[in-house]
């Protein structure tokens, strides 16, 4: 930025040191930084962005970036995107488009973490809720925005299951750039507090008779048609944005690295910009061991387990047996498989990011398994109780390691950040049919995708409007409050009182 009232679009300076580059290394094509592409216009394949890293000044440690801490009245610094710049070092400082992104929180949660099977001090949530649009969607905005305005576009679009939306609302919204926001959401499938808030900050919505992965083929077909921006992590610039995650999980932990980073798995856009970071942090000498990755698909939406842990897809050096995913894909539609997951966020099954994640995964020793809705929905109302609470996509991460502790994969001693992707606010509906005492509530909303009991429920107590009644409930159940919580038990009606 640091002025987001000039309209001038800054145009890349000389010392701009970036190129975008196709992942397919048969193909290798260059673009200059100040393209844009969203996919190989050769091959098809997807886009990184590429540091000449050697005529860049980078910061001899990682400590040397505290420096910033000092100086955050300056709104590069103030953000926590963009006082890592060095490490993201596409744009020109006045290009930048910043609305204070990234002012998180890295909790250490042992009482989520004696859920998962962890040592006292060794689970860590990286709470991405606390955003500006309340999901981890804003570090990738703020960078493809500053790009998209490089560019000089001004309509902007992407298909979202909800969080890229309000995320790309809410930067349209709160600053005076011209910029024209446009979203593509499939029908019925979006949680009801990100459809208000693409509502409330006057994005174009439109809602197609479809789920998100229609949405998302129509979206880019509507951008290449209208020459419209896109904003979904298919733009690379978003996912240099989101490699910031991986710094202030280092900066939080004083620049140890952990031993493991878990993330729901939905587009790949997280876990390919972490895979990015990484690589780059090792490559630039700036951490001396990688921690490993673990991508937790919902069962219901399980690609990326399918085609690595069943049918064995690998990075292959940039060259992965892409006639794989082909043929899952061919045997979705002829099976008219669609996704169907509770985690709307990440009801997916073609993962735009796939090849990036693999890379990710083959850097990062990574793992990949997938969680039932039942197990989310209980991770969720333990983070819930723990202090934080996300969204039930988020909560995949708690679940998924908890899976993976229960298998041994996990050691009880190791040191692990869970990612919580979005706020508890984006989807009340399932929030309240988890604690519900209405059966029907709970079976319409939960049931209906598999999930049978609510073992965390802390339950409404309905009390006849009487002081004595009132204080008799308060004496039968505030001793026993965390108790109310029946593990393994769905109590349909909740028990009567006295
Ligand atoms: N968690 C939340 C809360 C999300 O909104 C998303 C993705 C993910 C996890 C998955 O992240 O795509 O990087 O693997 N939401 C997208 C959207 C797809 O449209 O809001 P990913």
């Amino acid at each position: 930025m640091s002025n987001q009232n000039s309209s001038a679009p800054a145009s890349p300076a000389t010392t701009i040191r970036a190129f975008q580059q196709c992942l397919n290394p048969t193909c290798a094509a260059t673009f200059a930084i100040d393209e844009t592409h969203f996919s190989c216009p050769t091959c098809g394949d997807p886009i990184d962005v590429v540091y000449e890293w050697d005529k860049l000044p980078i910061p001899r440690r990682l400590t040397d970036f505290e420096s910033r801490w000092r100086s955050r009245l300056d709104p590069l610094d103030f953000s926590g995107v963009w006082r890592f710049r060095e490490l993201l070092p596409f744009a020109p400082p006045e290009a930048v488009v910043t609305i204070g992104e990234g002012q998180t929180l890295l909790q250490k949660a042992d009482k989520v973490g004696r859920y998962v099977g962890l040592d006292p001090g060794s689970l860590w949530l990286q709470y991405e809720g606390m955003n500006p649009s309340g999901s981890f969607k804003d570090n990738g905005m703020t960078a493809a925005f500053t790009h998209a305005r490089m560019v000089s576009a001004k309509r902007v679009a992407c298909a979202s299951t909800g969080n890229t939306s309000a995320a790309l609302a809410v930067y349209c919204s709160a600053t005076d750039l011209g910029f024209r926001a446009i979203i593509f959401i499939g029908s019925g499938k979006i949680a009801y507090g990100k459809l208000a808030q693409a509502l409330d900050h006057g994005a174009l919505t439109i809602q197609i008779v479809g789920d998100f992965d229609d949405a998302m083929e129509r979206v880019r077909q509507v951008s290449t048609r209208l020459g419209i921006y896109l904003m979904n992590s298919v733009n690379p610039f978003r996912l240099e944005g989101q490699k910031a995650i991986i710094f202030r999980i280092l900066e939080a932990l004083n620049w140890e690295v952990p031993n493991w980073i878990v993330v729901p798995g939905g587009n790949l856009g997280n876990s390919s910009a972490f895979g990015k970071a990484l690589i780059e942090l090792s490559y630039l000498g700036l951490i001396d061991r990688v921690p490993r990755l673990a991508v937790i698909n919902a069962v219901g939406a399980r690609t990326l387990h399918e085609l690595i842990g069943k049918r064995h897809l690998r990075w292959r050096n940039g060259l992965p047996e892409m006639a794989t995913v082909d043929a899952y894909y061919r045997q979705l539609d002829a099976e008219k498989i669609k996704a169907s997951t509770i985690a709307s966020a990440i009801e997916i099954n073609r993962p735009v990011n796939l090849k990036k994640c693999l890379r990710a995964i083959e850097f990062c020793n990574g793992i990949v398994c997938t969680v039932s809705d039942q197990e989310i929905m209980d991770a969720k109302a333990r983070v819930g109780a723990g202090g934080l609470g996300c969204e039930p996509a988020s909560a995949a991460s708690v679940a998924g390691a908890k899976r993976l502790r229960d298998d041994g994969v996990i050691a009880a001693s190791d040191r692990v950040v869970c990612v919580l992707t979005g706020h508890q606010l984006k989807d009340p509906t399932a929030t309240v049919a988890y604690h519900t005492t209405d059966q029907a509530q709970f079976d319409q909303i939960l049931g209906s995708l598999g999930v049978q009991r609510a073992g965390f429920a802390n339950r409404p107590v309905v009390v006849v409007n009487d002081l004595d009644d009132i204080i008799r409930t308060i004496g039968l159940y505030s001793e026993t409050d965390a108790s109310r919580a029946v593990p393994g038990g769905s109590e349909f009606p909740p028990a009567p009182l006295g």
